[in-house]
């Protein structure tokens, strides 16, 4: 113990220890179901849940082995001559047969049998939440078939850091004995499926076919990454995860960020709003409207700086600081809503220093713009909506994802229940700082409104670059690479790929050539070869409504909506 700790001692109590802010409950295993399914910690202690299994194996000879084997085969045949009459007869005789089924695996060495130590830890900022979350573990555990018990006054014997001997004192009956197999089903990567209980259906391994389920409700960031090379099939693993999400949960809510234009089939399909902010018809979406930060001028001051200079990069420095001088007066004084008309105002009162300025703005009095310059009049009620920006000239798609990923974030933040945002082409908005700082602080609010963002694009390079784009990929939760053209230096070690993981990347079968996309999907400290595939209503009903053609009979959009419409 080191002097600081002496000074300090962590507080103990009956069942639990506090360490700094940390409160730590122990839970040991009494009695081991008849079996335990490999891949069950996935279930018991999700990567979401403050829970850790700490376990101690140490081999037992194969002599000694033998002998506890042969041991428990005695007890059970002289039980059963002894007259263990009745209801535990049957019971006697499986214990009989199985300890002699062992006894030949550990002669064959098939089997080993070890002392295992186990130890679950809950953990929690205060007693109660710490308690609670054991106490909701024992359940689930009990619910298994697991026997536990709370280390009543032995909380320093179970939190013990494991030794390298096996003198130190553990509480009682600590120490159980199982087989090879029942100590493996104790690893959590001896599973070939990883089941997230209410997940969609992501693919299937590539190895076994086994299905593989992910919740991204379960993780404490809602939000996924696709990256892939052209033709690689991120907006269809995109749509696709679209409709598994609202099967799954009919309430959730879908935005859709379309700059080209190729979802708005299936939101309609889904029962959906299409807004083409080119045409008349749905409404004008004003840029400058303050409602989109609850009324606070400020803020929107700032989104539109950010906006505005994504849509004209070129702005020299004055310009930039008249813009922002600008905008900043028109929104300290309360007013009505702001418009690309009244910022021209604005500006032209700034004078020469203005630069450029005022011709730029006349985009949205006399341009292609002109429809952006009035008040918001756009009412979107339907649970799914996609922003279908194709035809918009290139050079302009940042600056309409930006005010509509504005227009989104207040949505997000203003409506209850669960809602997914998939914005595709997400490298427009990497090509400047500001864009990507916005992105990046939208993706890390997102997890307090119940809402996830499904970001599509061709290369993580495109975002590896900056520092707010690499914290966006960090609160990623999980990751799909589907075929990349190459994978560079900065992308294998930002996500820990392996050099053969990188490889194969690169050659990945495409859905065009094997009618499903091949792909490595990274979640946590897994590392999964997916082959994401859809069923044939699901292929049918995307590739109709991807390509805007109309959807095949069958299901219907009933169907696909199941209380979407
Ligand atoms: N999992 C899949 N199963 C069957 N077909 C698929 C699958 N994924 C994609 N496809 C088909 O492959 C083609 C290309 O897919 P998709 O448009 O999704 O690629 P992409 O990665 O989004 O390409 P881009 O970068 O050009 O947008 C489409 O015709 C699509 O229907
Ligand atoms: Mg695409």
């Amino acid at each position: 113990m080191t002097g600081a700790a002496r000074e300090r001692p962590p507080l103990e109590g009956a069942g639990w220890r506090r360490a700094g802010r940390r409160y730590a409950c122990p839970l040991l295993v009494r009695r081991f179901p008849p079996e335990v399914p490999f891949g069950f910690l996935g279930k018991v202690a999700p990567p979401s849940s403050a829970v850790d299994l700490r376990l101690e194996a140490r081999r037992i000879p194969p002599g000694r082995a033998l002998e506890i084997v042969h041991g428990a085969r005695a007890v059970a045949e002289a039980e059963l001559i002894g007259g263990g009459a009745g209801a535990a007869t049957p019971e006697l005789e499986v214990e009989r047969r199985s300890a002699e089924e062992l006894g030949h695996a550990v002669a064959g060495r098939s089997q080993e049998l070890w002392h295992v130590g186990l130890c679950w830890v809950a953990a929690g900022p205060s007693r109660p939440r710490a308690e609670a979350a054991r106490q909701r573990l024992a359940e689930r555990l009990a619910a298994l078939g697991f026997q536990t018990r709370v280390p009543r006054y032995e909380v320093a014997e179970a939190l013990a850091a494991p030794g390298r001997s096996a003198g130190a004192a553990r509480p009682s009956g600590y120490w159980q004995t199982l087989t090879t197999d029942g100590l493996g089903a104790l690893y959590p990567f001896g599973d070939e499926t990883v089941l997230e209980p209410g997940g969609v259906l992501v693919g299937l391994s590539l190895s076994d076919a086994s299905p593989v389920f992910l919740d991204r409700w379960s993780h404490a960031s809602h939000s996924w990454g696709l990256f892939g090379t052209t033709g690689a099939g991120k907006s269809f693993a995109a749509a696709l995860t679209v409709l598994r999400s609202r099967w799954m949960r009919p309430e959730t809510e879908v935005i859709v960020l379309d700059p080209l234009g190729e979802y708005s089939g299936l939101v309609r399909a889904l029962g959906g709003t299409v807004v083409r902010l080119r045409e008349d018809g749905t409404g004008r979406l004003n840029p400058l409207d303050p409602a989109t930060t609850a009324g606070d001028r400020r803020e929107k001051a700032g989104r539109v700086v950010t906006m505005l200079r994504a849509l004209w990069p070129s702005l020299q420095d004055e310009e930039a600081a008249s813009l922002d001088a600008a905008v900043s007066r028109l929104y300290d004084r309360p007013g009505p809503e702001p418009t690309f008309g009244a910022l021209a105002d604005e500006l032209a009162r700034g004078g020469a220093a203005a630069g450029r300025l005022p011709a730029l703005l006349e985009v949205f009095r006399s341009g292609s713009l002109r429809r952006s310059d009035g008040p918001t009049t756009l009412n979107v009620e339907a649970r799914t909506v996609s922003f279908d920006l194709a035809g918009v000239p290139d050079d302009q798609l940042p600056f309409h994802l930006t005010y509509v990923l504005d227009w989104t974030y207040h949505r997000l933040s203003s409506r209850p229940g669960p809602k997914l945002v998939l914005l595709d082409e997400a490298h427009l908005l990497s090509r400047h700082a500001g864009t990507t700082e916005f992105l990046d602080r939208t993706v890390r609010h997102l997890r307090h409104y119940e809402s996830g963002l499904l970001l599509v694009t061709q290369n993580p390079d495109d975002f590896l670059g900056s520092p707010s784009g690499r914290s966006l990929l960090r609160n990623l939760s999980a990751c799909a690479f589907l075929r990349l053209q190459e994978v560079s230096e900065a992308c294998r070690g930002f996500f820990g790929l392996s050099d053969p993981e990188a490889e194969w990347l690169t050659k990945a079968r495409l859905p065009t050539d094997a009618g499903y996309a091949e792909s490595l999907w990274r979640v946590g400290a897994w590392h999964l070869p997916l082959a994401i595939v859809a069923s044939t209503p699901e292929y049918e009903l995307l590739t109709a409504a991807l390509r805007g053609e109309p959807l095949p009979d069958g299901p219907g959009p009933g169907a696909v909506g199941r209380g979407g419409l």
